[in-house]
């Protein structure tokens, strides 16, 4: 996949002289220490990342970790004291000012925690801002903003101004203006955090149905845990100017890299981020490949079954599609009534579970069934079985894991 944002060795020194708070980092000392020191903050320290096209990237961290100094790292809104960005392969640091500005037209856009509209123009004129500022002539901006504002279901207040807005639909303008200048990268700060959770809820559901549609490259700032695993398919976390971790939200649940990861999952409702692929195992129930004999299949299907003193078996064909459930008795009354084939044996009514079923809701019907349930991909390949024994498993570890 194609990289977007690449960062290399980042460092932003605030204070009056870089060059020997950079020498004190590499002589070992601490932020802490550094500050006390020379009163100059380290605001980043070697961070080191990518941002792949299309991507949610998350960038989280307590208050004052460095998220804001990051995030405007890479548009220059911050000056970095070393290191490298690269948007799209160009160097900002090292671009001139008329590049950088070029730049922060048409390729990125930023949205902030504060709505940052302005008071006096329309919800129209707002929205389209960044393309009057690029010189957009105004039939063809008024155009795309309306289209824009229709995305994010305000085309009805194109003409009001914004105070007539509530806090959640000013942002859903701050996000229309964003996406009026049909950024390749969109950096957005804390862009939910002022709203109340129902809103900020609602407002992750349509940057995450805008997404699906529009496929943008977005880094995003959040201090909530739940915000960043919810919207990103990766995510830093930024502990005192550094990135601690990286990975997915699956990677960072299940290692946690230190206590200060750690320390994030603490009162977090771990299933809500499990989903049945987390859990499925490869070896717990039998499988049968239909080998195009069914009375053979299903006889020595039934051997293994009571060798292993288990009931129920999975029926997969050969390209690894699920197609059922059978149990002991099932095939003994198929081949009872001269059963020619696998599927005449199969169990009625035993769904597969898609992969991405959340761990919440497969609770749900893992208690209601003795039997496995086969987890399949969307093409209905196999994955592997959840059981009430497994799951329970599962949650006990968890449990343990992040008390
Ligand atoms: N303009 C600035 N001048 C001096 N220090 C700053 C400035 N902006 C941020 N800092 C300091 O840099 C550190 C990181 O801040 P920031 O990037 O705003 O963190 P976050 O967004 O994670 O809350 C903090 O210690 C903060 O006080
Ligand atoms: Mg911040």
């Amino acid at each position: 996949m194609a990289e977007k944002v690449v960062v290399k060795n980042l460092y932003k020194v605030y204070g009056a002289e870089p060059a020997l708070a950079m020498q004190m980092l590499q002589q070992g000392l601490s932020k802490e220490v550094i500050f006390q020191q020379t009163g100059m903050t380290i605001g980043v320290k070697d961070a080191n990342f990518h941002v792949d096209e299309g991507e949610i990237f998350v960038l989280m961290g307590l208050s004052g970790s460095g998220k804001s100094t990051l995030i405007r790292l890479l548009n220059r809104l911050v000056e970095p004291t070393f290191g490298q960005v690269l948007v799209g392969g160009h160097d900002v640091a090292a671009m001139g000012k008329k590049a950088l500005i070029e730049l922060r037209r048409k390729d990125l856009a930023m949205v902030f925690q504060s709505f940052a509209l302005l008071p006096h123009l329309s919800v129209l004129r707002n929205t389209a801002f960044g393309l009057e500022v690029a010189g957009v002539e105004r039939k063809a901006r008024e155009v795309r903003a309306m289209e824009v504002l229709d995305q994010v279901g305000l085309k009805a207040f194109a003409h009001q101004m914004p105070s007539e807005l509530s806090g959640g639909m000013q942002q859903r303008v701050g996000l229309a203006r964003a996406l009026a200048v049909d950024p390749s990268l969109m950096l957005m700060d804390e862009a939910f955090s002022a709203l109340d959770p129902l809103k900020r809820t609602e407002m992750q559901e349509l940057l995450l149905k805008l997404q699906q549609e529009q496929q943008r490259t977005i880094v995003f700032v959040s201090h909530d845990l739940d915000e960043a695993f919810h919207i990103g398919n990766r995510i830093a976390i930024m502990e005192g100017g550094r990135i601690v971790q990286i990975g997915t939200p699956d990677e960072i649940l299940r290692n946690p890299s230190d206590e200060y990861v750690r320390a994030f999952f603490k009162g977090v409702d771990v299933k809500k981020y499990l989903v049945a692929k987390d859990v499925a195992s490869a070896t717990e129930t039998l499988t049968i490949q239909a080998s195009g004999d069914a009375q053979a299949d299903m006889a020595s299907a039934i051997e293994r079954l009571r060798a292993a003193q288990r009931n129920y078996a999975f029926v997969l064909g050969h390209d690894g599609r699920f197609q059922g459930t059978v149990s002991i008795d099932s095939m003994l009354q198929a081949l009872a009534a001269g059963g020619a084939t696998l599927a005449g044996a199969c169990l009625k009514d035993i769904a597969a579970v898609p992969e991405a079923l959340s761990l919440n809701a497969l609770v749900g019907r893992i208690v209601k069934n003795p039997y496995p349930l086969a987890v399949v991909d969307a093409q209905q390949r196999y994955l592997g079985a959840v059981t009430q024994t497994i799951l329970l498993k599962r949650m006990a570890l968890e449990e343990s894991e992040h008390e």
